[in-house]
């Protein structure tokens, strides 16, 4: 077994197609935003414009303020962007649980991102089946469908909870088996307070998407990339997540990763 700090030394590192592993946090957010400076050149010169949906939670935050940043502020086209959210809680967007309230603070003040670009979910409201429906109908102005019905994302970046859980797709929730609805209306199980109610898109959405870039970083996910990489029985949400006709790609840092560089078995 090569020391630690050899192997620290050997990444970043495919450690599984599609699975890269990077020195630490900033190197998953590094390699994530150049993956998206790639795709966001790509389809706004094949198709005219990009459209990529925004995960939740803390780990997005350091590719978020790589990307507000230079030199990829200046690269990236953003009057061809179009930015859309993976799952929102049931707040609003000034509330410090807010998805869209992260991205803004560390990423739409400081990009030029043309107004009509930026798709909130709005899921502050009381109807969240009535917010579905209406964020569908955005899906369907602004994306193409695949040949499955749903409407394809060019990137959809997901994080991973420490339960399997993707967007806000948690284990033995009935919104995974919806296999019909684009967006649904769910709940974070054992969550309390307004937090705990969620928009998220469906797998099928998720599943249809030309890209899909699972970022994993810290200690605490350790377990669940080992069980989603290496325990199929587990059927974790995450593990269903396997685009139709894209790429999944897992950016995740030596901490997650430490099962598969360290040992330290299943
Ligand atoms: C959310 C996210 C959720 C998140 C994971 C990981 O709204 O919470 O969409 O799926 O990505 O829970 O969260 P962290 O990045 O904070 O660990």
């Amino acid at each position: 077994m090569a020391a630690i700090g050899e192997t620290r030394k050997s990444l970043p590192a495919e450690i599984r197609p599609g699975v890269i592993v990077c020195p630490d946090a900033e190197g998953v957010a590094r390699l994530a935003a150049a993956r998206f400076l790639q795709l966001s050149v790509h389809f706004s010169e094949t198709e005219g414009k990009f459209c990529v949906a925004l995960a939740g939670g803390s780990t997005p935050r350091p590719l978020y303020r790589l990307l507000a940043a230079s030199p990829l502020r200046e690269r990236i086209p953003w009057s061809r962007v179009h930015l859309f959210w993976g799952d929102e809680r049931a707040v609003p967007p000034e509330d410090p649980a807010s998805n869209y309230g992260t991205a803004y603070r560390e990423l739409l003040a400081h990009v030029p991102l043309p107004a009509g670009h930026v798709h909130r979910m709005g899921a502050e409201v009381a109807d969240l089946d009535d917010a579905a429906n209406q964020y569908a109908n955005r899906l369907r102005h602004h994306l193409q469908l695949d040949d499955a019905g749903y409407p394809r994302f060019h990137l959809i970046v997901l994080g991973l909870g420490a339960d399997g859980h993707t967007a806000s797709l948690f284990p033995g929730e009935r919104a995974l088996e919806n296999t019909a609805a684009w967006v649904i209306a769910t709940a974070a199980p054992g969550a309390a307070g307004p937090a705990a109610r969620r928009l998220t898109l469906t797998l099928g959405v998720l599943n249809a998407a030309h890209h899909v870039i699972f970022l994993v970083t810290g200690p605490e996910k350790a377990h669940v990339l080992w069980r989603v990489l290496e325990d199929p029985a587990a059927d974790l949400p995450a593990q269903r997540v396997q685009p139709r006709q894209g790429e999944r790609l897992i950016l995740a840092d030596a901490a997650a990763a430490s099962r598969f560089l360290f040992g330290g078995g299943s």
